[in-house]
C-alpha cells in the first residue's frame, strides 16, 4: 500500500488529482483506516505492532501527500509568474493627447488679460429667462429691436440666451458698490435662430464686458478695448468706434480693428476701408442700471459684447465659422500650442 501509494502521489499531475489520491489512500473508506479499524479483531498482542505500522504508513502518506502538494502549488504560481511576466524596457504605446479648443484658447487669453487688470469672471445659464435675456437689457416685450437676434424659444418665458448681456443684470443686481466699483467679464455660448454658413452658427461664443463705478467715461472703455485688441493681434492693430446702436447702451458704438490682411491700407478683405468690424460696445443706458437697483445717478460705465469666433477667425485666417465646431482633429491640431 505504502509504495503503491507514494507512486500514486508523485504521479498526481494536479492538486486536484492529488486531493483524490489522498481521499482514495486516508479516507474513511481507505486501506489504512480499515487496517485501523480491524485492530479490534486482532490478537492483543499483535495489536501494538500492526497499529504503529499502519500509523507510519499513514504519516508517509501524509507527508509525501503535502509535500506533492507544495511542489505542485509552486509550479502553478512559477508559471502564473512566467506568464505574467512584463518587460519594463520595452517602449510605450504613444498616447495621444488633446489640447484646448482653439476658441477656448482665445477666451483664456481674454480671461488671462482682464483677471489682471482686476476684473472677476463670472458664468452664468444657457437657458435663461426673457426678463434678463431681454426686459432687464431695456428690450421690453414687442420692442422691435429683439429682431436684431433670432432667438431660440423654449417657452414664453424662457430662451436659450442669444447674448451675453443677460449677464450685465445679473452682475448688477449683485453688486455691493458700498465694496467698490463693478469689473467684471462673461464668457460663454450664445445661440440664434441662423441657418448656419461660411459666417453664421446657431451657436457661438461671447465675452460680454462690464464697468461700473463713478465717473467712468468712454475714453476708459476705448482704452481697454485698444489693450483687448492688441493683447490678441499684437500692437500694430490700431481700433476706431463708430456709432451704432443697442438697446443697452447710450451711447453705442461698433469697434473695428486695423483689418490684419493689409495693415490698414485696403484690400478686398476690408472693402477697401482698412478696417473690420469686431464687436459691439457702448455706455450702459440708465434704464440698465435702474432696473438691476444701481442708482444711475451716481454710477455709470461701459459694456462690450465681444466673439472669441470671430477674433479666431480673423487671427487665424479661418474662412468657414463651422470648422469651429465639426471637432474634426486635423483641423483643431493646427491650434496646438504645444508644438
Ligand atoms: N449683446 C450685443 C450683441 O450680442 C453686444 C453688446 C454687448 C453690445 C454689450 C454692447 C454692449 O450683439
Amino acid at each position: 500500500i505504502k509504495q503503491k501509494g507514494l507512486a500514486d502521489i508523485d504521479s498526481a499531475v494536479d492538486l486536484k488529482k492529488l486531493n483524490e489520491i489522498r481521499v482514495h489512500l486516508l479516507g474513511k473508506k481507505g486501506p489504512i483506516t480499515a487496517t485501523l479499524r480491524g485492530i479490534k479483531d486482532l490478537p492483543v498482542e499483535e495489536r501494538p505492532e500492526v497499529g504503529s505500522y499502519a500509523n507510519k504508513i499513514r504519516d508517509a502518506i501524509t507527508q509525501a501527500v503535502a509535500a506533492h502538494r507544495e511542489d505542485l502549488e509552486d509550479a502553478a504560481l512559477n508559471k502564473q509568474l512566467a506568464a505574467e511576466k512584463i518587460d519594463v524596457t520595452l517602449p510605450g504605446k504613444p498616447v495621444a493627447q488633446g489640447q484646448p479648443h482653439v476658441i477656448q484658447q482665445i477666451i483664456d487669453e481674454f480671461v488671462d488679460l482682464f483677471l489682471g487688470m482686476g476684473y472677476q469672471v463670472l458664468q452664468g445659464p444657457e437657458v435663461e429667462s426673457d426678463k434678463y435675456n431681454f426686459e432687464m437689457m431695456n428690450l421690453p416685450k414687442n420692442h422691435p429691436a429683439r429682431d436684431m437676434q433670432d432667438t431660440f424659444y423654449l417657452s414664453k418665458e424662457f430662451l436659450m440666451r442669444s447674448q451675453t448681456s443677460p449677464m450685465q443684470a445679473r452682475a448688477l443686481e449683485k453688486h455691493d458698490f458700498s465694496k467698490g466699483p463693478l469689473k467684471m467679464i462673461s464668457p460663454g455660448i450664445v445661440y440664434r435662430r441662423d441657418t448656419d454658413d461660411p459666417t453664421h452658427s446657431h451657436q457661438f461664443h461671447q465675452v460680454e464686458g462690464l464697468v461700473i463705478d463713478r465717473h467712468v467715461t468712454m475714453a476708459d472703455l476705448k482704452g481697454t478695448l485698444l489693450t483687448m485688441a492688441q493683447k490678441i493681434f499684437g500692437d500694430r492693430f490700431d481700433i476706431r468706434l463708430r456709432p451704432s446702436y443697442f438697446p443697452f447702451t447710450e451711447p453705442s458704438v461698433e469697434v473695428d480693428i486695423t483689418c490684419f490682411n493689409c495693415m490698414g491700407k485696403g484690400c478686398d478683405v476690408c472693402k477697401h476701408t482698412g478696417w473690420i468690424e469686431v464687436l459691439g460696445a457702448g455706455m450702459v443706458h440708465p434704464n440698465v442700471l435702474e432696473m438691476a437697483g444701481v442708482d444711475s445717478k451716481v454710477y455709470g460705465g461701459f459694456a462690450f459684447g465681444v466673439g472669441p469666433d470671430r477674433f479666431a477667425m480673423l487671427k487665424y485666417g479661418v474662412d468657414d465659422i463651422r470648422d469651429f465646431y465639426l471637432d474634426d482633429v486635423r483641423f483643431l491640431d493646427q491650434f496646438d500650442k504645444r508644438g
